[in-house]
């Protein structure tokens, strides 16, 4: 056939087909599409910004409000954070993971950066809900509770590398020298680092 030919025949198929659907009447209401003008408004703009304080419908009263940090929030935020986000991040938020040793386009970034040490627990949370760039979001993998957990971890981990004897309480400096409990696989990988330590262990009466 020639191209006007199929040209034709394209063109008599499309005629009969109805040119709009009536299973979807919705389709030719009045609306307002974004970035289309409209004069109703004084600015001429069809999207209108939210009013202050305008809450997101899909944020839930849980997602507004931080619960009290305890150390059974942090110990989850602990499990989940090796579970949902070590496998990019690393297990001490480095970025010294597998995963970013492979994503050249652009690694998961040590979290220990001055940018992210000043983010706030809420802005962790909103990472992990928003996603950032080419991090994909969590909210359907992790509950918000969890977001919370994870978040406040995030700055318990951060304060872990750059802690300094002031931030131990007085009474807890003593502590300090006392042998590391192995922590699982973790432990165990970098158990050879703590020499001086391991021979201490049975004497640790925590
Ligand atoms: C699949 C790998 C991957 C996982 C899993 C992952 N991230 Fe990320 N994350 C990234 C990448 C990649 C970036 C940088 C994205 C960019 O700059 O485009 C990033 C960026 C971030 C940032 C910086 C955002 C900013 O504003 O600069 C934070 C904070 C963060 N991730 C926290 C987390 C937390 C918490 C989790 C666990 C829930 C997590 N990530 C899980 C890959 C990951």
């Amino acid at each position: 056939m020639t191209r006007a030919g199929l040209l034709f025949v394209g063109v008599l198929s499309l005629a009969g087909c109805p040119v709009e659907s009536d299973i979807d009447p919705m389709m030719r209401q009045e609306k307002m599409k974004p970035y289309w003008p409209n004069d109703f408004y004084s600015d001429n703009r069809a999207m209108r910004i939210p009013p202050a304080n305008a809450v997101p419908r899909e944020r839930t009263l849980a997602a507004l409000t931080p619960p009290p940090v305890t150390a059974a929030l942090v110990e989850r935020g602990r499990e989940r954070f090796d579970i949902h986000c070590a496998v990019c991040h690393g297990f001490a938020g480095d970025g010294d993971s597998v995963v970013a040793s492979k994503m050249s386009l652009r690694a998961p970034p040590s979290l220990h950066s001055d940018k992210l040490r000043g983010y706030t627990v809420a802005q962790l949370f909103e990472v992990m809900t928003q996603g950032y760039g080419y991090m994909p979001k969590y909210d359907s993998e992790v509950s918000v509770a969890d977001r919370w957990a994870i978040a406040n971890y995030a700055k318990a981990l951060q304060l872990s590398q750059r802690a300094s004897l002031d931030d131990v309480p007085a009474d807890k400096r003593g502590d300090l020298d006392k042998p590391v409990q192995p922590a699982g696989e973790k432990g165990e990988q970098h158990g050879g680092e703590h020499h001086g330590g391991t021979s201490q262990h049975s004497e640790n009466k925590e």
